[in-house]
């Protein structure tokens, strides 16, 4: 069977985008990355592909009247490298269905909340200012609605009283780390089944009931 060819939508620093082509390099995930395309010529995330091998794209967002007109020129480029999983990693535009339509199903996106919780922007800051006990992040399939779509994987972390928003973004960063590559990994071995917003995941181990108590129980 032929290896699943991603293509990456990101903006900014790209630690994401790296972690995944870590897992491509370490054999974890047997997929290829073979565009990452990316609206800011700046990015960090640019170097991080080259130096990863990865082909890159930079579209502009800037240069396209409309979000479609951006949009259509996003998923030209994506077609052409053949891309059959689009991730959506750190990607600072909202897509429309001119994208969506191309990848039914298939556009991934990560958020730094347990998702329905903190949409939008700053969601670490979101969480911290809000006061709760669990954070974490959401790997989800991309529909029309910002931060909407099924969810495929979450991780929970603590929140600790004040700990700062900084500390926790990285608490939660490292764990968009480990579940990403994981999202991506059971798409790649076809484990997943999209029923209106459920997902489920075939020959995952049961999680027992275990639960995350924060803080700890006495
Ligand atoms: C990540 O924390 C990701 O979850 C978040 O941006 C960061 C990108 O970091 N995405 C969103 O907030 C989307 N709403 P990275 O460039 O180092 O991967």
């Amino acid at each position: 069977m032929s290896k699943l060819r991603l293509g990456v939508l990101a903006s900014g620093t790209g630690s994401n985008f790296e972690a995944i082509a870590e897992a491509i390099a370490s054999g974890y995930l047997d997929t290829e990355i073979t565009i990452l395309v990316c609206n800011r010529p700046q990015a960090a995330v640019l170097e991080k592909a080259s130096r990863h091998g990865v082909p890159t794209a930079v579209i502009e967002h800037g240069n396209y009247r409309t979000r479609a007109e951006f949009d259509s020129a996003v998923r030209d480029c994506l077609m052409e490298h053949g891309v059959d999983l689009l991730v959506m990693a750190g990607f600072d535009r909202i897509v429309t269905k001119t994208l969506l339509e191309a990848f039914p199903d298939r556009v991934l996106n990560i958020h730094p909340a347990l998702l329905p919780a903190f949409t939008g922007e700053a969601a670490q800051k979101q969480a911290a200012e809000y006061g709760v006990r669990i954070a974490g992040a959401t790997v989800h399939i991309v529909d029309g609605q910002v931060d909407h779509g099924p969810i495929v994987v979450q991780a929970a972390v603590p929140a600790i009283p004040g700990e700062g928003e900084e500390a926790l973004r990285a608490r939660i960063l490292a764990q968009e780390h480990l579940i990403y590559p994981f999202a991506i990994k059971l798409f790649a071995e076809g484990r997943v089944k999209v029923e209106g917003r459920k997902v489920t995941v075939r020959g995952c181990s049961d999680p027992g009931g275990q639960t995350l108590i924060s803080p700890p129980r006495d």
